[in-house]
């Protein structure tokens, strides 16, 4: 989610009429639907400026996982790959692969790493993440698992891809204990899952994980005297919103 930027989405509720809100069916539709939409913001540089909003709830999540330099990090919709960069650089004798549905937001994560030996990006679905089990030390996704076709399915494909005693991080702006976030699903041009930290704990843990667990991370940014964006009615929504914060889920393999 952008926050305080004007939004892709009003010209794309126009053009997405196919989509039924709601209608969450996995499968090769939705995921194209994803896909399309998410390219979408590649192109109009969203998944570069997301850092702007993402990086104050994602710190404090860094400091929280325990980041070893040999961990292998997995990224689950990395978007353009700024947080993966930023991984790369704590785990000097690991690995970290970022992956995303958005062939388009790949192509700018790409672009941007050349540098970093130690990081790859791939193009993938959670549904069926393209690695081998057992591999990851750990594994973030960061305002990403609220659009995923099937959530209960993309967790245990993380669970997966993780090595035992290995730990997941989901972070979610958009749930339903945070009444101020409510109105982002209609304006949203994909279908959503909105749902309660308890609803996303019992997905952990019917997926298999141990210590799960959730926390909210407020999002100290100082919020302008005046907002202009659309995802909120005024200024004071959007503190109030940002002083509740981000949904943080966790569990260990
Ligand atoms: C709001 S953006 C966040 C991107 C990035 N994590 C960040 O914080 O800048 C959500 C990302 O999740 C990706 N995504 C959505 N559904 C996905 C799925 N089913 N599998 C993999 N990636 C997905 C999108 O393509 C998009 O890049």
């Amino acid at each position: 989610m952008l926050i305080s930027a004007q939004p892709a989405l009003a010209r794309c509720n126009s053009h997405d009429s196919r989509i039924r809100r709601g209608a969450l069916v996995a499968g090769p539709e939705a995921d194209q639907t994803l896909r399309e939409e998410f390219n979408r913001w590649a192109d109009a540089g969203k998944g570069e400026s997301m850092e702007h909003d993402h990086w104050p709830i994602a710190k404090p999540t860094l400091g929280l996982m325990q980041i070893e330099p040999t961990d292998n990090i997995v990224d689950v919709g990395c978007g353009a790959g700024w947080l993966s960069r930023v991984l790369a650089k704590r785990v000097p004798q690991g690995r970290v692969v970022g992956m995303d549905i958005s062939d388009e937001m790949i192509h700018h994560a790409r672009r941007a790493s050349v540098d970093l030996a130690n990081l790859v990006f791939v193009v993938g679905e959670v549904n069926e993440i393209p690695w081998e089990a057992n591999f990851f030390t750990r594994a973030i996704s960061v305002e990403s698992s609220y659009y995923w076709p099937d959530p209960a399915k993309g967790i245990r494909e993380i669970y997966r891809v993780l090595h035992e005693n290995g730990s997941a991080w989901i972070l979610i702006n958009y749930y339903r204990d945070n009444p101020y976030c409510h109105q982002w699903g209609e304006k949203l041009a994909v279908p959503t899952h909105l749902l309660s930290a308890a609803e996303w704990e019992k997905l952990f843990r019917e997926a298999g994980f141990a210590n799960v667990a959730h926390r909210l991370l407020p999002d100290p940014t100082p919020t302008p005297e005046t907002y202009t964006g659309r995802w909120f009615r005024d200024a004071k929504e959007l503190a109030a919103f940002r002083a509740i914060g981000a949904l943080l889920v966790h569990g260990t393999k």
